[in-house]
């Protein structure tokens, strides 16, 4: 099977996600890395790229003079990572998506719900895939517990109550930090801060493993290191579709929690729970039974468990590889296999439109809000 062409935007030396993106992509064989404009500062970007491996007529300066260099090649990209601050992901995305190229923009995918409704609208005209990077729903133990729930072993989901709290912002003599700083600018992270950085995942993970939408939420926002613009903590109620109620609390400030992803669903016959800490277990508990710990890598497991675990049980398979799961799943749904797992440009808008509906409710001294995209309602 031919080899699929990559490229990349951001990421950059020393930026927080890019290894993750080309561990992920390069881990299974179906990518490479081609193409580049991977820092904000066009000379360390191009020299990057050419560490990296990339060919030097292919490492550019920025994603403007890539665009126009990729987009009438014979051997043109298959895919465009969009690893840059989130203020420029729809600019950069749309571009690349009128162009032809499928794109996996990291979240949030947008900064407004009109951007969120403009991709899916351009993903659907232009035939191009417009995922987004809610890499931790890859992980095999997510993927297991999402069939469990699809498959009724767990019964109604009844509540689910999620965390993604950490304390790595709560140094306010380290708040001036250009990459901790943008992250509460509203010029470059949009309208939210912590709940568009990593409540956003927790939001997705209640829909993604209950299999239903978020459809309204409340939410208390506050910015406890007085300078931040945007809160670093939140804690946001809401309500799913089919009846479910969620509790979700997002938090850079939480001194000593360190990751601080997870989740528990409690359904009418049994409760799981999942933390990104340890991601190879998932624990279920059956209505009247025992506590027991699913291994990732034991025999039994649902088959799109069972096809995203790669190394032998008990090993740890970590984060990255989480991450080159969305990418396998990317080349399947490339090659003409759409994967259901894979999480596209619809759910990155439900997300903007969550944050939106968050902003408002925390201005409103949380008064309950339409959570859904009015092209969803
Ligand atoms: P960062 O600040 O660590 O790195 C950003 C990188 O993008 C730098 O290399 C910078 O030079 C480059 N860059 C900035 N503007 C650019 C431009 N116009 N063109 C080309 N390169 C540019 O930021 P981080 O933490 O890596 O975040 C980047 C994005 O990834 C954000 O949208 C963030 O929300 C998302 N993210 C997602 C995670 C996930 O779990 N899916 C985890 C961490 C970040």
């Amino acid at each position: 099977m031919a080899r699929l062409k990559w490229g990349m935007i951001g990421g950059g030396e020393g930026s927080q996600i890019g290894p993750a993106h080309r561990l992920g992509a390069l881990a299974d064989g179906h990518f490479d890395l081609v193409a580049g404009a991977l820092d904000h500062r066009p000379e360390a970007g191009r020299a990057y790229a050419r560490q990296l491996g990339v060919a030097p007529d292919r490492a550019y300066g920025d994603w403007k003079e890539m665009l126009a260099a990729e987009r009438d090649r014979a051997d043109r990209l298959d895919l465009v990572t969009v690893a840059t601050p989130n203020a420029t992901h729809y600019e950069i995305s749309k571009a690349f998506l009128e162009a032809g190229i499928n794109v996996l923009c990291e979240k949030p995918m947008t900064v407004t719900v009109a951007e969120g409704e403009d991709l899916v609208r351009t993903a659907a005209r232009t035939g191009r895939i417009c995922a987004v990077n809610y890499c931790y729903s890859a992980y095999p133990m997510v993927r297991q517990a999402r069939a469990m729930v699809r498959a009724g072993e767990i019964g109604r989901v009844r509540l689910v109550v999620t965390s993604f709290s950490h304390g790595h912002h709560g140094d306010a003599t380290d708040a001036d930090n250009p990459r901790v700083r943008w992250r509460y600018d509203p010029a470059m992270a949009g309208v939210s801060g912590q709940f568009a950085d990593c409540g956003i995942h927790a939001l997705h993970m209640a829909s993604f493993i209950c299999d239903d939408e978020v459809e309204s939420l409340s939410a208390d926002f506050a910015s406890t290191i007085p300078s931040r613009v945007l809160e670093d903590d939140a804690m946001v109620n809401f309500r799913m579709a089919r009846g479910t109620v969620g509790r979700l609390w997002t938090s850079s400030v939480a001194i000593g929690r360190q990751h601080g992803f997870d989740i528990q669903v409690f359904g009418e016959t049994g409760g799981l729970r999942w933390a990104s800490e340890q991601p190879n277990q998932l624990i279920h508990t059956p209505v009247g039974g025992r506590t027991q710990i699913i291994e990732k890598g034991e025999g039994g497991l649902h088959d799109d468990a069972k096809r995203l675990s790669r190394v032998a049980i008990a090993h740890p398979e970590g984060f990255p590889l989480a991450v080159a799961n969305i990418y396998c799943d990317l080349a399947d749904t490339i090659r003409g296999s759409a994967r259901d797992g894979l999480p596209l440009a619809a759910s990155g808008l439900r997300s903007i439109a969550a944050i939106h509906a968050a902003v408002a409710s925390a201005k409103a001294g949380g008064a309950w809000q339409d959570a859904r995209p009015p092209m969803f309602r």
